[in-house]
């Protein structure tokens, strides 16, 4: 079949009797304009999932009837920003680009209270907010939000839909663009499609998967990994009400959606660009690895599943071009990097990154991190990482163990060391971490925790010594800086920033206590702010520590859009790389992970070129004569060339 021809026919078919009738003159010569450039696109992904089904045109149809209908509700001020966003395509890789990721309501208890914290968002720097998912979900346990009942209504505790506009309104006036969560591989078992397969309706039983017995279940589940099994072993859940077994990747309560139905995908794109039209202008695709499912495979990071994200996209690119597309994939490396590209994913998180910089604190030894960032950076330029060392989730090993093997290292065994280090099981161990999702069959788990617990101030404090408290603070600015000038987005974890400790409480509520995350979702409170801006407090050192590292970043080019590139050092305890722009300049970044002095020769770094390099963070310059570098204990430098 020629699809160029198709795709042509079927658009003229569809223009035939799209209904524009709603929609402004002038804008409707933009969205026919859009929609002539990624039609082609869009058609052949779907025709490539859907093609085969004799009901295909109908479905095609009326998606793009949706993005039209989107369009016409989408407010001038965000159809002028789509004009903005698209003659500055690369906005994110700006050196003023500073994340954060929050919960509203351990931020700041509802909306209304976010709006008056603003300030602090923005004396702190942060131009990009992520709210963690504050929709409607199941009273209790609700996978902190994870399981969605309804897209379209903001979850009653937190405040409501109006207050959730406004809010994106005066973030947008204060320079901070609003991220929001995408969860699309499943919807709560409360929300109404659910309740409707609940009740037994045909359509709706199709927007799931459900099985009258475990027959074909089991047969999927030979290839499935267990991502809660601390909770429940399987991927499949029994649901008392349709007398079904269903698909249920996470909890019992998150139904995963069935893509193989062009209504779930038209279903959801509806709902995507209400997301769109509220204000936000990325979406974070949670767990997109899971939304494809292929029998006889791992149904994970599934070549359908980046055609599903692909149209999505351009979706987005028709009806709400201001908007990108977040990859959430905690997924092997090699796989991560496919979700990456402009038409798919325009930003990722890099959770390869985040693993190293906690395995490498543990073992001292930057050549795991050194040899696998090589690969990482090497992504197209007009996409970029989102760069953490913690979020809301657990720490999994990700690695590549063929990249471990290369260098001595034994995947399943060094990740058993890992594990036992910061759950503090190690002797000498600095960390107090908490393990997390224990796989009784095959042992392995995950890790907990807070920032500053896992690097050490928890021990330190508790222990009432000094040098571990040094150490701790050390630590939390030198991972910070490696996020902040390596290129992309750093995103902190709300809490970090103020050096925030492990909090216990979960352990006594019976919603939360069998999910070890709660221990790293702590409220932030007026008090622990007040903390960090008490003198010779180490709370203070580490916000004081991070401000001077962030108002560095925004005043110098270099940290935004430049290259990156991973250099070998001399030293196993040193990480270095270095970022550089066309037009010759460069900024070289040295980490130390030990907490010993270390020294390292120049000729390594590239920094015998005769000239001399100063440190934009000490008043430390290199003259063209000296030929090494002294670092202190978990030092960085940022050495740049005087012009
Ligand atoms: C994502 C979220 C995680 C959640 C899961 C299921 O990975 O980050 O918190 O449990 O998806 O939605
Ligand atoms: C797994 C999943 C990831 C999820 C996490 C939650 O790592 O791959 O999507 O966030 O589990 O614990």
């Amino acid at each position: 079949m020629n699809l160029e021809l198709e795709s042509k026919r079927s658009l003229e078919r569809i223009l035939h009797s799209l209904d524009l009738s709603k929609m402004a003159k002038r804008d409707q010569k933009l969205f026919i304009r859009r929609l002539h450039e990624k039609f082609p696109q869009l058609f052949v992904l779907l025709f490539e999932i859907y093609g085969h089904r004799y009901d295909f045109f109908f479905y095609l149809q009326s998606v793009i009837q949706t993005l039209a209908d989107a369009h016409t509700k989408r407010s001038r001020k965000l159809k002028d920003k789509d004009q903005a966003r698209l003659n500055d395509p690369h906005w994110y890789q700006h050196e003023n680009m500073l994340g954060m990721a929050c919960y509203v309501d351990l931020f700041a208890g509802d909306l209304k209270g976010l709006k008056d914290k603003i300030p602090y968002l923005v004396e702190t720097g942060v131009t990009y907010l992520h709210l963690m998912p504050l929709y409607d979900s199941p009273k209790g346990d609700s996978d902190g939000g994870y399981a969605v009942s309804n897209y379209r209504q903001v979850n009653t505790t937190l405040g409501n839909n109006k207050d959730l506009e406004s809010l994106a309104n005066t973030l947008a006036e204060a320079g901070i663009s609003l991220v929001l969560d995408f969860v699309f591989n499943h919807t709560s078992d409360e929300h109404p499609w659910a309740l409707a397969a609940k009740a037994g309706d045909i359509d709706y039983s199709e927007y799931y998967y459900m099985f009258d017995d475990k027959h074909i279940p089991d047969q999927y589940e030979q290839h499935l990994r267990e991502i809660f099994p601390q909770i429940r072993r399987g991927n499949f859940s029994w649901d008392d009400d349709s007398s079904k077994w269903v698909w249920t990747t996470f909890n019992n309560f998150q139904w995963d959606l069935n893509y193989t139905n062009p209504a779930v995908f038209n279903a959801i794109t509806d709902e995507m660009l209400y997301l769109a039209n509220l204000g936000c202008e990325a979406l974070r695709l949670d767990a997109l690895a899971f939304i494809w499912k292929e029998m006889g495979t791992n149904c994970e990071n599934q070549d359908k599943a980046h055609k599903l994200i692909q149209a999505f996209n351009c979706c987005l690119q028709i009806a709400a071009p201001a908007v990108v597309f977040k990859s959430e994939a905690i997924v092997h490396p090699d796989e991560v990097l496919k979700y990456i590209d402009k038409d798919e994913c325009q930003l990722s998180y890099n959770p390869l990154l985040m693993a190293l910089i906690w395995n490498t604190l543990a073992t001292r030894n930057t050549h795991l991190l050194t040899e696998s960032m090589h690969k990482s950076f090497a992504i197209s330029p007009d996409c970029a990482w989102v760069n953490y060392v913690r979020c809301h989730d657990d720490i999994g090993w990700t690695f590549d163990d063929a990249v471990a093997q290369n260098l001595g290292v034994k995947g399943q065994d060094h990740r058993q060391f890992l594990n036992q280090f910061y759950t503090g099981r190690f002797e000498g161990s600095f960390a107090t971490g908490v393990a997390f999702a224990e796989n009784p069959s095959n042992g392995d788990c995950r890790v907990c925790g807070s920032l500053a617990s896992l690097a050490g101030l928890e021990q330190g404090i508790n222990t009432d010594n000094d040098t571990l408290i040094n150490h701790a603070i050390a630590r939390i600015l030198m991972v910070h800086s490696i996020i902040l000038s390596i290129g992309g987005i750093p995103l902190l974890y709300s809490g970090d920033e103020l050096a925030l400790l492990n909090d216990y409480s979960y352990e006594q509520d019976d919603s939360k206590k069998h999910d070890g995350r709660w221990v790293h979702r702590i409220p932030v409170t007026d008090a622990v702010i007040a903390q960090s801006n008490t003198l010779n407090t180490p709370q203070h050192q580490v916000t004081t520590g991070l401000q001077q590292r962030i108002a560095i970043r925004k005043q110098h080019s270099l940290f935004g859009q430049a290259g990156t590139r991973i250099l070998n050092s001399d030293n196993p305890a040193i990480f270095a790389f270095e970022r550089y722009t066309d037009e010759g300049k460069k900024l070289i970044a040295i980490c130390s992970f030990s907490e010993h002095r270390q020294v390292i020769s120049s000729t390594y770094l590239g920094l015998d070129n005769g000239q001399v390099w100063h440190d934009l963070l000490t008043d430390f310059v290199k003259t063209s004569a000296a030929n090494s570098i002294n670092l202190q204990p978990y030092q960085v430098m940022w050495l740049t060339q005087l012009d």
